[in-house]
């Protein structure tokens, strides 16, 4: 666990100072609402305990130094030669800075020591934890008085420009505005933003990491994005009060893209119906029914797999094995897919069995480590 104090530890053994700041951002998870946010839809993370640290001081010139205790790394540019490197934990902070001075910010050079514990590919959001840790240290490190939504942005334009994946604002959302003990519902046209208490009572959330980090993941979810945008636009021409799938019906789907557009129609057709999966969540959460809950997470499963396909036989297989205990409400693959984890709906004292009894079979059959991580929700990014 990456605290304020190894953290300034460790940066003071880099930079012999102490560092003038030090700030927090999590990893999140998602209840429901998966390749959404960029369809304008709605979405039901959290933020997790798991988290990235930076520490920070300014310099009087130009130069950025970054270290990466995880990586035992050392990166150093000028100001003025900001550009994508082909180290990724280096894009997540240039990428903010980028934006910082696209956006005429006063900036000058720093130091930075950054460390952290949210499991890297794993589908729990580690580059928007660095990402938001970045832009929420250098926002106070130079006192430059962005509101939590606009450093939100930055980060996520950070990821399109210096990491090449066009994401949605769910990951940078949860990690910023994450609260403890709540989901978060926000819809991803304006911004607007409920938080909900999770109360799961008996129940609570595992997930399991396969481990799986697909390396085509950035360029198969940049297509998925683009499909979407295709059906879009080819629905506008018939129907010009449509911006986005959001404002897309199954029958304009069945008129406008069933036949015409077979290669794109499966992913439309998910996105419309993931829409009023999170509905369906969000009110069985309120009425208790968490039996409803998990069975919505099973067929969002089941349309990711399927017609999105962004699952793989290792996602396929966790959800599989679940669906006849009945001490497992739901499963499903989480965040963007083509690996990382999926998120269970298990009965708390079900929770060890599970493990003892999935671990094993998965590990037989794919000859990977399955590894369970128990989260629950928890404080979003902050200087602390
Ligand atoms: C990734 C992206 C998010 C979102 C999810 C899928 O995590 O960064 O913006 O699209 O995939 O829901």
């Amino acid at each position: 666990m990456a605290t304020k104090e190894t953290i300034s530890s460790l940066y003071k053994e880099q930079y012999q100072a102490e560092p003038q700041l030090v700030a927090v951002a999590p990893g999140r998870i998602n209840i429901i609402g998966e390749h959404t946010d960029y369809n304008d839809g709605f979405v039901l993370p959290a933020a997790i305990a798991q988290h990235t640290v930076v520490a920070v001081s300014k310099r009087e010139n130009q130069i950025i130094s970054l270290y990466s205790v995880l990586f035992k790394e050392e990166f150093t540019i000028s100001l003025s030669e900001l550009k994508p490197q082909k180290h990724s934990w280096v894009n997540y902070i240039l990428g903010v800075v980028d934006q910082l001075v696209k956006k005429g910010c006063a900036i000058s050079g720093f130091n930075m020591a950054v460390d952290g514990n949210v499991p890297l590919g794993a589908g729990l959001s580690s580059s928007a934890s660095v990402e938001c840790a970045t832009a929420v240290a250098l926002n106070q490190l130079f006192q430059l008085d962005l509101s939590k939504q606009e450093l939100t942005q930055i980060a996520q334009l950070a990821e399109h420009t210096y990491a090449g994946v066009k994401c949605g604002i769910m990951d940078q959302f949860a990690s910023m505005f994450g609260k403890e003990n709540h989901v978060v519902r926000l819809d991803c046209k304006d911004l607007s933003y409920q938080y909900f208490p999770l109360e799961l009572g008996d129940y609570a959330l595992l997930l399991l990491n396969t481990n799986v980090k697909h390396s085509l993941a950035s360029s198969a979810y940049n297509n998925r994005r683009a499909a979407c945008e295709k059906a879009v636009e080819i629905i506008k021409a018939q129907y010009p009060e449509v911006t986005s799938l959001r404002d897309v019906t199954f029958s304009m789907l069945d008129e406008l893209i069933k036949e015409q557009h077979p290669e794109i129609y499966p992913k439309a057709k998910y996105v419309v119906g993931e829409k009023l999966r999170v509905e369906g969540v969000c009110e069985a959460l309120e009425a208790g029914d968490l039996a409803k809950v998990g069975a919505l997470m099973v067929e969002t499963h089941q349309g990711l797999s399927k017609d999105y396909e962004v699952s793989c036989n290792e996602l396929d297989f966790l959800v599989d094995f679940i669906q006849p205990i009945p001490e497992v409400l739901g499963a499903r693959v989480m965040g963007g897919g083509f690996g990382g984890c999926t998120i269970n709906l298990v009965k708390k004292d079900y929770i060890d069995t599970l493990i003892e009894q999935i671990k094993p079979a998965y590990e037989r059959k794919f000859h990977l480590e399955l590894t369970p991580i128990k989260v629950s929700p928890a404080e979003g990014a902050r200087i602390l």
